[in-house]
């Protein structure tokens, strides 16, 4: 059985060092499981990644992801010595989290930071995703608006952190949906470039909950008609927020109508079947099922076969019909994954 994220995921080479057997085993079983053919294992040898990485074979590592030692004096002499071998995106886990260790490796630049305690397997998969997106993501923005782009996308990227650290149960749902899209996108037949562009529309597809009362976000039970007509802004909010910067300016009709429906019952604009932005219609699908599969402070996951009813019944009526058809083959090719392993 192949893997869904084969094209992508089978050329992107990970190295995983500086650990202790058990963790880097576990690093390793899950990013293999999650369809990363490439991952070199390393114990603690800086000078083993230098010769690979100069073996002259091209790109040999697309990320490292580095375990820390419990010493901030070690672990800085490390990522120093690992920054000269290595100039591309490192994601870094410690055994604990130690906010002196975060702020020196934010300053040295390590692009992302995992402390061992909210290690998951779901964690680990988003965060690698996540970091390969953003370095992927830097590497498209022009040369010369460089700083400040880059500038612009760091405080919003923390934005949509805060957005979603607002309820424990949906700090990774952002980046989840991003993943889903990807997914659907890269079946539709969208190249690489296009992923990257609808993977950030997918990361920022919310962002217009920062402007919406935090009682209203987090109410456990169910939304008056005034209050959910409150909710209903957040896609509008997000499009007058953005829509200064030109890095957001083909993104914003994805990020304004991910809640239009196909049948034209949706809002903001009650736009109906094709009239909607391609990209948007994905990001609701992606949208709508991590919302059924994931926990929330108000409800249990949903199981498989209630999503994929709950889907069924979306057909051709709140979304797009064949994106439904994507969806429920990749269900169907995980779970298979799943029995095979
Ligand atoms: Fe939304």
């Amino acid at each position: 059985m192949t893997s869904l994220e084969d094209i992508d995921r089978s050329r992107t080479q990970l190295v995983v060092m500086n650990d202790a057997a058990p963790w880097r085993e576990f690093k390793e079983r899950v990013l293999r499981e999650a369809g990363f053919r490439n991952v070199l294992s390393f114990d603690a040898q800086l000078r083993l990644l230098e010769e690979h990485l100069n073996n002259g074979q091209g790109r040999s590592a697309d990320l490292v992801l580095f375990g820390l030692p419990p010493l901030l004096a070690d672990s800085l002499r490390l990522l120093e010595e690992l920054q000269r071998i290595f100039p591309g995106p490192v994601l870094a886990t410690s055994e604990r989290y130690d906010p002196e260790i975060h702020r020196h490796m934010r300053e040295m630049g390590v692009h992302d930071y995992l402390p061992v305690g909210e290690c998951s397997e779901e964690a680990l998969e988003l965060k690698v995703e996540t970091v390969l997106t953003a370095h992927r993501v830097n590497a498209l923005i022009d040369e010369n608006d460089q700083r400040t782009q880059r500038l612009f996308l760091n405080i919003l990227t923390v934005m949509v952190k805060i957005l979603d650290s607002k309820d424990h149960y949906t700090r990774f749902h952002s980046h989840s949906v991003a993943l889903w899209s990807r997914m659907i996108g890269r079946r539709k037949g969208m190249d690489e470039e296009e992923l990257i562009r609808l993977g950030l529309a997918a990361v920022f597809h919310d962002f217009g909950k920062i402007g919406i009362p935090e009682e209203i976000l987090n109410k456990p039970s169910r939304l008056t008609d005034e209050e959910f007509d409150i909710m209903k802004q957040h896609p509008t909010i997000a499009r007058d927020l953005l829509s200064s910067l030109e890095l957001f300016q083909d993104l914003l009709p994805a990020i304004t109508h991910h809640h239009e429906r196909w049948d034209g019952r949706g809002y903001p604009a009650g736009l109906k079947a094709e009239q909607i932005p391609l990209w948007g219609r994905i990001i609701c699908l992606a949208d709508a099922y991590d919302t059924m599969a994931s926990r929330r402070t108000y409800k249990e996951p949903m199981s498989q076969d209630q999503i994929v009813e709950q889907l069924r019944r979306g057909h051709g009526t709140q979304f797009d019909p064949e994106l439904v058809d994507i969806m429920l083959q990749i269900l169907e090719e995980k779970a298979a994954d799943r029995n095979d392993a």
